[in-house]
């Protein structure tokens, strides 16, 4: 089974998932992937994903192997579809970070073995995954929350809205006029029964929000487009204001890294409601059980 995006797993896969999180998150230690071996591969920068990955990988009793792009022959023209062949006959699962979701699905064609997003330009399922742990965690049950998604509608935020459908999680987004998630997507999460509001009114996004997620103004791959995205963006971030529209309990969520003082401030970033280093710790857990359900 291939995770490109969260609709490739079902309610219950992810249910599952999360129990199995929650477990080892408690000490249930078993190598589960005793001498497996999983390729990483990455075409952009990462902290979490890559640590989280290759740490659980460790701890599972199996083996991570880092590659860049630049350290494959990929870089100097070998197919996708022949990097993706040679590569199942050495390795029992495939992460990868790509610019392009297209790289991805191209890859997914041609790996036998299980390929995992490890982000791409289009969804961010494990992230999606890990938060709905976060949440679950702090809020006890998801069904019926409302998620406040404050800023740009890129990938993170993608994935959360197929999630959101599939948990009964009503989304609100904030964002500028002339940004809006992907179609395609939207209109799954929508076909799905999924509540959708789009306001161009962070105030408005985030009245009694039971909780309030945050990314970046400039994602990667974004960059040509940086300084017009501050521009239009400075209204939608998340600060003192923005949070006291929610409910008082509410939980702030970021998938980090932050531009602090941009599309966070550091006031709410280490404030009382915020949970986005426990939210960034769950990266791990979560990884452990997906790893665990997908290859073992
Ligand atoms: N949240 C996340 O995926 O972070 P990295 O880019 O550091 O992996
Ligand atoms: N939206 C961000 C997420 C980083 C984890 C990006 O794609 O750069």
């Amino acid at each position: 089974m291939h995770l490109l995006s969260i609709l490739d797993l079902k309610k219950k896969d992810i249910e599952e998932i999360l129990d199995l999180a929650i477990k080892m998150k408690g000490g249930e230690e078993r190598k589960f992937l005793k001498d497996k071996n999983l390729a990483m591969i990455f075409e952009k920068p990462s902290t979490r994903t890559r640590v989280s990955f290759e740490v659980a990988m460790r701890q599972l009793g199996g083996y991570a192997i880092y590659l860049s792009r630049d350290d494959l022959q990929l870089s100097r023209g070998e197919s996708i579809s022949d990097t993706a062949r040679v590569l199942s006959r050495y390795v029992d699962g495939m992460v990868v970070r790509a610019l392009k979701h297209e790289t991805l699905t191209a890859m997914a064609k041609y790996s036998s073995v299980p390929l995992i997003n490890a982000l791409t330009d289009l969804e961010h399922p494990c992230q999606a995954i890990s938060d709905l742990l976060t949440i679950k965690e702090f809020k006890g049950t998801v069904e019926g929350l409302k998620l406040a998604w404050i800023g740009d509608p890129n990938n993170v935020c993608n994935s959360l809205l197929l999630l959101s459908s599939l948990f009964n999680i009503n989304m609100t987004i904030g964002c500028p006029e002339g940004y809006k998630p992907d179609e395609e997507i939207f209109n799954k999460a929508k076909g799905m029964g999924g509540k959708i509001e789009l306001y161009d009114d962070p105030y408005k996004a985030a009245e009694d929000a039971d909780i309030i997620y945050t990314d970046v103004w400039v994602s990667m791959g974004d960059d040509s487009e940086k300084e017009k995205r501050k521009r239009d963006f400075k209204r939608f971030q998340v600060n003192e204001k923005v949070v006291s529209c929610a409910k008082e309990s509410v939980i702030v969520m970021h998938c980090l890294p932050a531009m602090r003082g941009k599309e966070i401030t550091s006031e709410v970033m280490d404030g009382k409601n915020s949970v986005i280093f426990e939210q960034a710790e769950n990266r791990l857990h979560s990884e452990k059980a997906l790893l665990t359900k997908l290859l073992s």
